[in-house]
């Protein structure tokens, strides 16, 4: 739980002055060993910064952050940690922080993985590459409009057609003990998310090439875990996970022969988007298809393989405590029934406007469960760093801010009940007004990416994706479960009754908008 502060104090006319913010990096080199130890092997990331905000009752206090010692030289892991919504806006304030090589950190992976391009992620705002390159990507989102939801449609058919079929193999015994039959999902969904996102985002289909088709996601996965895994705790058998994984950057050249793979394949294959972004963005080739491959692989096949996975098991839960699973089941089919056409294409209107209770499933699950839960700045200048009850903190020019999201959104001073899963907390006027403190896209879920911030460029489209799916699987399915990864039960829908309403041209449309 984080400290919560008096109403008394918000209710002060004059605020008090700045603090110092409480915490400590500790004795040189050991302070840092010992944050690092604690974050990757005694405690969880939650419980590190609980732990910390409570014994500085603050929810704004020094500490380090990994990696560090002894092989990250040149990385200072000290930072102010932010863990509470109000203070955490301070993040998305370009006039306050500058986003220069901080995407995951003060350890930049650098760019030995990126075909040496400073890709649009590590700009900051003041960069007029920034510019150019955001705003590339926002036109090439707003091109895939129309195509988006149909190939996102036709991958996660395919995708289902084989977990289908996986779950209807004989369950396997193991030494005598029956297995329940089972269908992991973790491969087919990243098969699909590769494969759609190629088509819809880059213009390229990895099917024109086996080894990109078959291989394609699984390189991007050893290219993501290169970067990331020095900031990521992954429960391997500890002190191994420490002395192999967290001591030193990981080399960028074992992946070079599969990201020049995939950079042939979008060289020829996405062609059309390359030269767009020559054209019309004045952005190089070379640069161009190093920040296509990033945004294709990092922001988005990340992204997407993070936090669908979590929605699934969640919306899939056994035990589905709240009756979830029939309510969202019967919004979706109130839709399928408008339109009259069991097999009209959910588009990014229906995502928005006539799912309430799917889209605010979404938004709880990102509230829970940010697919990014950290985000870095570094104070561009002196400030005051403002919290709940007039709390004010001095930050000086150069430190580096920490937000944690997870934490942030189960802030008790704005979201009631914050640690439980409420699927329809984003519903109605209350829920509307909520979506404020919403931040897993790197700012407020009531603001819009722009070339001039740093909020995620997808920041609609990815909340529609995730409401997409969730509808191909209520028009799919009457029920289905999840265990971990893996589906349990799928129910196949039956037959819709004889007395709805008939298809009309109109309806159609309507769903399709
Ligand atoms: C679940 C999926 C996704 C999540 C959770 C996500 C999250 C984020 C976050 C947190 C940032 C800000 C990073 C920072 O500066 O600290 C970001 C930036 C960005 N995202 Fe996403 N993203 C997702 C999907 C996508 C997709 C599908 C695209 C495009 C196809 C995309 C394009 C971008 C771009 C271009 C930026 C850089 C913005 C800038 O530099 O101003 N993202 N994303």
């Amino acid at each position: 739980m984080l400290p919560t502060f008096s109403p008394a104090a918000s209710a002060s006319a004059k605020p008090p002055p700045p603090r110092p913010i409480p915490g400590s990096y500790g004795p040189p080199l050991l302070g840092a060993l010992r944050d690092r130890l604690d974050y990757f092997w005694f405690q969880s990331q939650d419980e590190f910064f609980q732990r910390r905000a409570a014994a500085n009752k603050s929810t704004v206090f020094r500490t380090n952050i990994p990696p560090t010692f002894p092989f990250f030289v040149g990385v200072d892991p000290r930072v102010v940690a932010v863990v509470d919504a109000a203070a955490f806006t301070a993040l998305f304030d370009n006039t306050l922080v500058d986003k220069r090589d901080i995407l995951i950190g003060p350890y930049n992976p650098g760019p030995g993985f990126t075909g040496g391009t400073r890709v649009g992620v590590y700009l900051d705002t003041e960069e007029p590459e920034h510019e150019r390159v955001k705003n590339f990507a926002m036109a090439l989102l707003h091109r895939s409009t129309q195509s988006w939801p149909v190939l996102l449609r036709a991958g996660v058919d395919a995708m289902l057609d084989s977990l289908e079929a996986d779950l209807a193999k004989p369950a396997s015994s193991n030494g005598g003990d029956e297995k329940p039959p089972s269908a992991n999902y973790i491969v087919a969904l990243q098969q699909c998310i590769f494969r759609f996102l190629c088509k819809a985002f880059v213009g390229a289909d990895p099917s024109v090439d086996w080894l990109v088709d078959r291989f394609g996601f699984t390189i991007l996965d050893v290219w993501l875990a290169l970067q990331i895994l020095p900031t990521q705790k992954i429960g391997l058998i500890q002190p191994l996970e420490e002395l192999l994984i967290h001591s030193f950057p990981l080399p960028s050249f074992l992946i070079w022969p599969g990201y020049y793979l995939l950079y042939r394949f979008v060289e020829e294959h996405g062609a059309e988007a390359v030269e767009f972004a020559e054209r019309e963005h004045g952005i190089a080739k070379k640069d161009a298809i190093n920040n296509l491959l990033f945004v294709l692989g990092f922001n988005a096949f990340g992204g997407f393989s993070v936090f669908l996975p979590f929605l699934v098991a969640k919306i899939g839960d056994p035990a589905d405590p709240s009756g979830l699973r029939p309510r969202l089941r019967d919004e979706v089919r109130a839709v399928m029934n408008r339109a009259g056409n069991d097999d009209a294409v959910f588009g990014f209107g229906a995502a928005r406007n006539e799912m309430p209770l799917v889209r605010s499933t979404v938004y709880e699950m990102l509230r829970m469960k940010p697919p990014v839960p950290l985000q870095f700045g570094r104070a561009r200048k002196d400030f005051v760093l403002r919290s709940h009850g007039g709390a004010a903190f001095q930050v000086a020019k150069g430190e580096v801010l920490c937000g944690y999201q997870p934490l942030a959104m189960r802030d008790p001073e704005v979201f009631d009940r914050p640690e439980e899963f409420v699927p329809e907390r984003f519903l109605g006027e209350e829920g509307r007004a909520l979506l404020q403190h919403l931040f897993w896209s790197n700012g407020p879920e009531t603001e819009q990416p722009a070339a001039g911030n740093k909020q995620c460029a997808a920041k609609e489209v990815v909340v529609d994706t995730a409401c997409m799916l969730v509808a191909e699987l209520f028009r799919r399915y009457d029920d289905f479960e999840v265990e971990g990864t893996s589906f349990t039960k799928l129910v196949k829908r039956q037959p819709a009754p004889s007395n709805l309403p008939s298809a009309t041209p109109a309806a159609t449309a309507a769903a399709q908008s």
